[in-house]
């Protein structure tokens, strides 16, 4: 008999690095241990009442497939709301036939980077960046060339160092905003500075916007700008969307890529045919959330941005001095310790405060260039103010605890 052999792609996958010391959590639970996780973007707020009441009110005596691309209902819904979107920037309207609904804001970005770059092909990204664009990229044979930027100086983009690392197999930019992990939302001059670049360069801008409505600096109401509002970019631009964070639904696995380049959008949708359709049912409740009223936003990004200001003093206050992200609900958190990715074994394996501890997600995965995030972790402030509160005092004694059996100063 011989042994089948594992694909070379498959035995080198990286693990995401939000997940792969879930294990050891499973553990120190098993220890009869509270872990509070601020290792993954699952939010606890409540999904729209509207949208939950659609799932409920789902009688059909079969769950049928659903059109490779998406219900048409939902996708003029979507068309609507884009539409509405894109006038914010000045940018003419989306129609349905521009959509592709997708399992999640995963499988769209999957698409996009399948449909926009060939094997030796490869992405540019902002580091530290969202992990699974490597991941992506990694199944589909495409390299990441990665710009850093730099927590001194706010994680900010600099378009002439984007330009400056552009190789000649790159094919797109891949970037997020609202940023995770970094919290930044990009202008939209600087989605202008970019776009341009990407205009003269010939490159694809996957602009994934998936935090859209999470920006705490601008006036009530207001999203972080679109790429979708940027004039003569229609063969460059993909916009990446998901229900996911929008309405708390991080399991309705609904999402979409939005392109006017026809060439993407059907390639997309062929791909979409090899899987057949998205998810039918979540499909109707999607639909339903896009009449989630205003009220519910606002009340969740107050919620958000008092979590982000309550997790940035209580950070301070333990010696801990990062500066405050503008969007999304991450925070890299700069850690006083030889090694974060120890040091986030340590919190699972060997400390524990009055019977809790706490998970972080080390930030060298989120980094491409080998050796940086080292001393930083990824926060996601997706609990309540008091769990956040809890979560640093214990962090802070755990960076005692840690500097104790070291032996002397964390650094
Ligand atoms: C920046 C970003 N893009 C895309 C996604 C994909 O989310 P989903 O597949 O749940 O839509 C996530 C999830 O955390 C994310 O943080």
């Amino acid at each position: 008999m011989t042994e089948p052999r594992l694909s070379r792609r498959g035995q080198t996958a990286p693990a995401s690095p939000i997940r792969r010391l879930a294990p050891l959590a499973d553990a120190a639970r098993a220890r009869g241990l509270v872990v509070h996780h601020l290792n993954i973007g699952q939010p606890d707020i409540a999904t729209p009442i509207g949208m939950l009441e659609r799932y409920r009110a789902y009688d059909e005596r079969v769950i049928a497939y659903a059109p490779s691309d998406g219900y048409r209902a939902y996708r003029d819904k979507l068309a609507a709301h884009y539409t509405a979107l894109a006038a914010e920037g000045g940018g003419a309207p989306i129609a349905a036939d521009e959509i592709v609904v997708t399992v999640g804001g995963s499988e769209a970005l999957l698409f996009a980077i399948a449909a926009t770059c060939d094997a030796g092909d490869d992405i540019l990204v902002c580091e530290p960046f969202y992990t699974n664009y490597a991941g992506f990229s990694h199944m589909l044979e495409v390299g990441v060339r990665a710009v850093t930027t730099l927590a001194s100086e706010g994680f900010a983009i600099d378009p002439d160092r984007v330009k400056q690392a552009i190789g000649p197999r790159t094919r797109a930019l891949v970037l997020p905003s609202p940023g995770n992990p970094t919290g930044v939302v990009l202008t939209r001059a600087e989605l202008e500075a970019l776009g341009a670049i990407c205009r003269e360069h010939g490159l694809f801008f996957v602009c994934d916007e998936v935090y859209r409505e999470f920006v705490y600096d601008l006036p009530e109401g207001a999203r972080a700008p679109s790429i979708l509002g940027l004039s003569d970019f229609d063969a460059h631009g993909v916009v990446i969307d998901s229900v996911s964070k929008r309405y708390s639904a991080c399991g309705a696995r609904i999402g979409c890529l939005v392109t006017r380049n026809r060439a993407v959008r059907d390639a997309a949708l062929r791909f979409g045919q090899a899987r057949l359709s998205p998810a039918t049912v979540d499909q109707y409740a999607a639909m339903a959330a896009l009449d989630t009223p205003p009220s519910y936003f606002h009340e969740v990004v107050r919620e958000y941005r008092s979590r982000r200001d309550v997790l940035v003093a209580e950070l301070r206050a333990i010696g801990i001095d990062c500066r405050t992200p503008a969007g999304a609900f991450y925070l890299v958190l700069p850690l006083p310790v030889d090694d974060a990715e120890r040091f986030c074994r340590f919190l699972l394996e060997e400390f524990a405060l009055e019977g809790e501890t706490v998970m972080l997600a080390p930030a060298a995965g989120f980094y491409a260039t080998p050796g940086l995030g080292k001393n930083e972790a990824r926060v996601a402030y997706v609990l309540d103010v008091e769990r956040l509160r809890r979560s640093v005092h214990i962090l802070g004694a755990a960076l005692e605890a840690y500097r104790a059996k070291s032996g002397g100063p964390v650094r």
